[in-house]
């Protein structure tokens, strides 16, 4: 039964104070609606505004990928200290457990493997088909200076607006062919093309010049892709510079799950990522983790 016996007249408007609304903490998506800023916030962290996301969809083109052998081992124990899971649907379904709930980025685009010419990429998932997985993004290559330029491009959009019909951002995930030179220039062109054409946010690589000036003339977050292993020293440097010169986060792999001690070096990663921690700081905590655990 309703209390209105005791309904109180008593009401508080607050009329001297103006309506408030938090800014919300990423670059470009101010504009951008309710659920997609809700699926954002399952990506970022709202309290830093940056994301460490653990990328382990290489299996898509690469097949068992060193570390990816066996996800159900090697990467579940990881999953706790990652912000946000990227993965194809056949790992999501067959090894993630759904009590995950933090976002998962879903690779969108696939077809050719290494063995092919990579830029001939279709669209691999249906918008329907990643919503039912309740993801928080779905992931999509750009092969911006590729043979199928154009349609990479386009699979990129026809994503976004499928996305934007549901509420769904998209990454655009700039890929770098062998034959073209990974510098700011190339990272300018790839990332900017991306963003304007209606990206969410963009993945690229983060290159040692001018990187500064990747991220300035992305009007979206950029996140880097952590690219071929490294010593874990190295890796760390390299995050925290992307992050200090306007990343807002790492989409890394290799250098987690490869490395020597993988549950160590995430939280160095997020460390930085999170914290600004300093690379060396975050080495020597990293080696302390590593140790503690040996
Ligand atoms: C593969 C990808 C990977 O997710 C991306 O390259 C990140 O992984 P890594 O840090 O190992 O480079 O997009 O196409």
């Amino acid at each position: 039964m309703a209390d209105t016996d005791n309904m109180t007249e008593t009401k508080e408007y607050f009329l001297d104070r103006p309506q408030t609304a938090a800014p919300f903490p990423l670059k470009g998506c101010q504009n951008l609606d309710w659920g997609m800023k809700n699926r954002l916030a399952h990506i970022f962290s709202p309290a830093s505004g940056r994301t460490v996301m653990l990328a382990v969809d290489h299996g898509y083109f690469m097949g068992p990928t060193s570390g990816l052998e066996r996800i159900d081992i090697t990467i579940n124990p990881l999953l706790g200290y990652a912000d946000t899971l990227m993965c194809t649907r056949g790992v999501l379904r067959s090894m993630t457990p759904p009590t995950f709930n933090k976002g998962v980025v879903l690779r969108a685009s696939g077809g050719p493997s290494i063995l092919k010419e990579l830029s001939d990429e279709q669209i691999a998932v249906s918008m329907e088909d990643a919503i039912r997985l309740n993801v928080a993004a779905v992931a999509v290559q750009v092969f911006i200076g590729g043979e199928f330029e154009s349609r990479s491009v386009h699979n990129m959009t026809q994503l976004v607006d499928a996305g934007n019909r549901y509420g769904v951002p998209v990454l655009g995930v700039t890929a770098v062919g062998k034959q073209l030179t990974r510098d700011a220039q190339y990272m300018r062109l790839a990332t900017r093309i991306c963003a304007e054409l209606g990206a969410t946010y963009v993945k690229t690589y983060f290159v040692s010049e001018g990187f500064e000036t990747v991220t300035a003339s992305c009007p979206v977050p950029i996140v880097i892709a952590g690219g071929k292993k490294m010593p874990e020293d190295e890796a760390l440097n390299m995050a925290f510079q992307a992050v200090d010169q306007g990343a807002a986060g790492v989409d890394m792999g290799r250098n987690i799950f490869q490395s020597e001690a993988p549950v160590a070096m995430i939280q160095a990663v997020r460390k930085v990522v999170h914290e600004n921690m300093r690379p060396k700081e975050a080495y020597d905590y990293f080696l302390s983790l590593k140790a503690a655990s040996a």
